[in-house]
């Protein structure tokens, strides 16, 4: 397998000091599906941001196919908030998801053509003349993948993209994220999700990556998951 992402001695500190990234290594190749567990604060949203380009880390490195090029990095990435409010501003679902080729360069019509073509993927095309905002959050959800992949990023980046959502919403994503073939990193609290959807699994805890594996056998182990309080036992 070819190496897409290589993280290497990545570290992180908030301007009032706090660590909240020390020293992460780790890869993923084309088309690889990656979980990033642990409990809340151990750092998956500020690995998210980092990887993507919208803060500069403190330390280390992050490449994208061999070579270090920041400008490259959040072209190749797609991050999907844990707020869909967050990343919805179009007035309409069609309009949101052409905004990102519209803004590189692309003519309306055209990115109205692929954009309706991307919701008729996912089985949302009669969404394109809704207003966003009035949508249900697994609506939401599945408007900020369209508008996403309109952007024809190497990686997803996803930080916690069911937290909100009902049962049916959930099983949508899930659904859409075991079908698609695009690389991801995938932050979340549902380890029944992590296991359907992603071959490899990252534990952060305190800032660093305190244990990986496959999956699912490394979450077989209670004592592990005990540890890193990624789930509550009796
Ligand atoms: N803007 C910020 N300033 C200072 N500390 C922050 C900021 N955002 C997050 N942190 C701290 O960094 C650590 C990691 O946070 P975060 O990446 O959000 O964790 P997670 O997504 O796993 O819940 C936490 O201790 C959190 O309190
Ligand atoms: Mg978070």
């Amino acid at each position: 397998m070819k190496k897409l992402l290589a993280v290497q001695n990545l570290c992180y500190k908030y301007p009032d000091g706090h660590e909240a990234l020390k020293k992460l290594n780790f890869e993923i190749n084309h088309g690889e599906k990656v979980a990033l567990v642990g409990a809340n604060g151990s750092g998956k949203s500020t690995l998210l941001l980092l990887i993507a380009g919208a803060m500069e880390q403190t330390d280390g490195k992050i490449f994208f196919s061999g070579s270090e090029v920041s400008e490259s990095r959040r072209r190749k990435t797609g991050l999907i908030f844990q707020d869909a409010d967050d990343q919805i501003l179009m007035p309409s679902v069609i309009e949101d998801v052409a905004f990102s080729p519209v803004a590189d360069g692309m003519k309306v019509e055209e990115a109205h053509a692929l954009a309706m073509k991307i919701l008729e993927s996912l089985g949302i095309s009669h969404l394109a003349d809704r207003v966003p905002h009035k949508l249900s959050g697994g609506e939401k959800r599945m408007v900020t993948f369209a508008g996403t992949l309109a952007a024809e990023p190497e990686l997803l980046l996803l930080d916690e993209p069911t937290a909100a959502l009902d049962p049916a919403g959930r099983r949508r994503v899930i659904k859409f994220l075991k079908d698609t073939n695009t690389a991801m990193l995938l932050a979340t609290h549902d380890l029944d999700m992590a296991i359907e959807i992603c071959e490899h699994a990252l534990i952060m805890s305190h800032g660093e990556i305190a244990a990986q594996g496959a999956l699912p056998g490394i979450f077989d182990d209670e004592k592990l998951l005990a540890r890193y309080n990624l789930a509550a036992f009796d």
